[in-house]
């Protein structure tokens, strides 16, 4: 590719380096309905034992809710960060420790495998013992207990819902906000669930977060530049996980211009179809086909 072609791609595909923003409405998806689901959230929490609080592993604090605390208030909480197997985990345990530190149980789970199902319910019942122990206090019975899941959009809370369960469970879908007749559903541990997620909002701090969320999924993909989001993404690998681009692409070069024209011959596009790439680069990021990668830096090491 010539200078003239690098400056028309930057130019044309808004991929100028000082350029790595999304478009606002990404940002601002769906404000009406978040302060709708919040005001619900909150209305309800009296009848709420536990909050699982949902985020992604490779950006757990991007993908952490807007002022959570403020929503739980004084409720058990464990904060499930979810999709551990496509995670780097040792980046990823910082943040358990940090988390840890400031008061929440956390578990690193991989629930598309299944495998960390039982993890969860220990946790939660080890957290809720006092609630029984003041039942037994007063002569009542155990009770079950209520949990809500709560998270950002794609960090997995319909996923968890429907395995602890033990179905698919139709209500769970991806509208923020929760319903009006709340419907508890059985699990088999003495816990039940709330069978609608709270979907609310991330605190939006600065752009990298917004391109971490959006790299994640938890933007519709419609209001997306993709062109922004997969230079973000390939910015990643060049700086942090070189071998990525060797072993899941077979490409060595620290070259983003000279990486999408490979990719485009690659994969059979046309050599200037930078968008065919760029989505390309994006859903193998989101389907999971992308491992050993996590996306939020530890404060200062941005
Ligand atoms: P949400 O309700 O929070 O919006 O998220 P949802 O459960 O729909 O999960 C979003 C995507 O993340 C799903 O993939 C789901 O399978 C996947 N996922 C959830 N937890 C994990 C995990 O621990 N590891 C991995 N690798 N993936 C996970 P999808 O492609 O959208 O749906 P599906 O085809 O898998 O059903």
């Amino acid at each position: 590719m010539d200078m003239y072609q690098k400056r028309e791609m930057r130019k044309n595909k808004n991929m100028d380096e000082n350029t790595k923003s999304l478009p606002s409405t990404s940002i601002n998806y769906y404000p009406g309905h978040m302060a709708k689901a919040k005001r619900m959230i909150m209305e309800n929490m009296n009848l709420i034992d536990i909050v699982y609080v949902v985020v992604d592993a490779r950006c757990p604090k991007s993908t952490m809710i807007k002022e959570v605390d403020n929503i739980i208030k004084n409720k058990e909480k464990i904060l499930i960060m979810t999709k551990k197997d496509l995670c780097d985990i040792n980046k990823t345990n910082k943040f358990v420790k940090y988390y840890e530190e400031n008061g929440y149980n956390v578990l690193v789970v991989d629930l598309k495998n299944n495998l960390d199902y039982k993890k969860i319910f220990e946790l939660t019942k080890n957290c809720t013992s006092h609630i029984q122990e003041k039942r037994k206090n007063k002569g009542l019975k155990e009770k079950d207990i209520k949990a809500l899941v709560l998270g950002i959009p794609n960090v997995g809370k319909s996923t968890l819902i429907n395995n602890m369960v033990g179905k698919k469970v139709q209500n769970v879908g991806n509208k923020p906000g929760v319903t009006k007749t709340l419907n508890f559903l059985p699990t088999k541990y003495g816990i039940t669930l709330l069978d609608t997620p709270g979907i609310l909002w991330p605190k939006l701090d600065d752009e990298k977060q917004a391109l971490n969320i959006a790299a994640i999924g938890s933007i519709k993909k419609e209001v997306l530049n993709m062109n922004d989001i997969a230079y973000y993404i390939l910015n990643v690998y060049i700086e942090k996980y070189p071998n990525i681009l060797k072993s899941i692409y077979n490409i060595e070069s620290n070259d983003i211009y000279e990486i999408y024209n490979l990719l485009a011959k690659k994969w059979g596009y046309k050599e200037d179809d930078y968008l065919k790439v760029s989505e390309r680069i994006y859903n193998d990021f989101i389907n999971g086909k992308i491992k050993g990668i996590t996306l939020d830096e530890e404060e200062g090491n941005n």
